[in-house]
């Protein structure tokens, strides 16, 4: 297990006024045992496009999957990511943060661990889709480096909303913090 830590500027007024906010997260390898408690914050983030718990599941057990958690000092499990590589590129699967805890860089975190196992497996690029309205999750991408490839019209139901596929290209150097260690699953 690699203890990464957030390290991102704090949100605004998140402190009460005295300074930074930054979370200090662990991340480790999604378990069964997490199900319940991400299924719990996808519901939260994702409304009526949430994976149940018995999609989750099926997902952690699926070939060419690779899930992580970040968790505080305290245990509490407050962000979540996935990949699926399919032998030339990997994929995002999905990433959320705890409402409580967004802006403290833990997405962040997240991104660049699904980034750094997708160049030890050797993906040539790495997918994602995101709803073209997401300006968060957008902004996060754009800054490690992902480019829009093309849109997905109504590809979220029932929002029917349109997905923008963005690409990131792995040929250059690895920067991210992920690939400083091992993350073992
Ligand atoms: C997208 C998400 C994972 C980002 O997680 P987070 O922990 O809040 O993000 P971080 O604090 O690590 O921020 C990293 C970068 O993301 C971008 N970002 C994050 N929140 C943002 C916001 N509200 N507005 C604009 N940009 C934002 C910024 O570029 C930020 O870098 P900066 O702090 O240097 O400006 C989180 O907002 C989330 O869970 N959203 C709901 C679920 C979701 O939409 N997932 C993506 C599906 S494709």
């Amino acid at each position: 297990m690699t203890d990464l830590r957030a390290s991102a500027p704090p949100a605004d007024g998140m402190d009460g006024g005295s300074g930074a906010r930054q979370a200090d997260v662990t991340l480790r390898g999604m378990q069964p045992d997490d199900v319940p408690r991400v299924a719990a914050l996808e519901r939260d983030l994702f409304r009526v496009s949430a994976w149940t718990p018995a999609m989750l599941a099926e997902e952690l057990n699926a070939w060419g999957r690779w899930y992580i958690v970040a968790q505080t000092a305290q245990g509490l499990v407050v962000g979540y990511a996935g990949l699926w590589f399919d032998g030339d590129v990997s994929q995002v699967m999905t990433i959320g943060v705890d409402q409580s805890f967004q802006g403290c860089g833990i997405g962040a975190v997240l991104i660049d661990a699904l980034i750094g196992r997708s160049r030890q497996l050797g993906a040539q690029s790495v997918f994602l889709e995101v709803a073209v309205n997401n300006d968060a999750a957008i902004s996060l991408y754009h800054s490690r480096g992902f480019q829009q490839v093309s849109i997905r019209k109504r590809y979220y139901q029932p929002e029917n909303l349109d997905a923008s596929v963005m690409r990131l290209a792995l040929d250059t150097p690895d920067t991210t913090a992920a690939n400083s260690g091992t993350l073992k699953t």
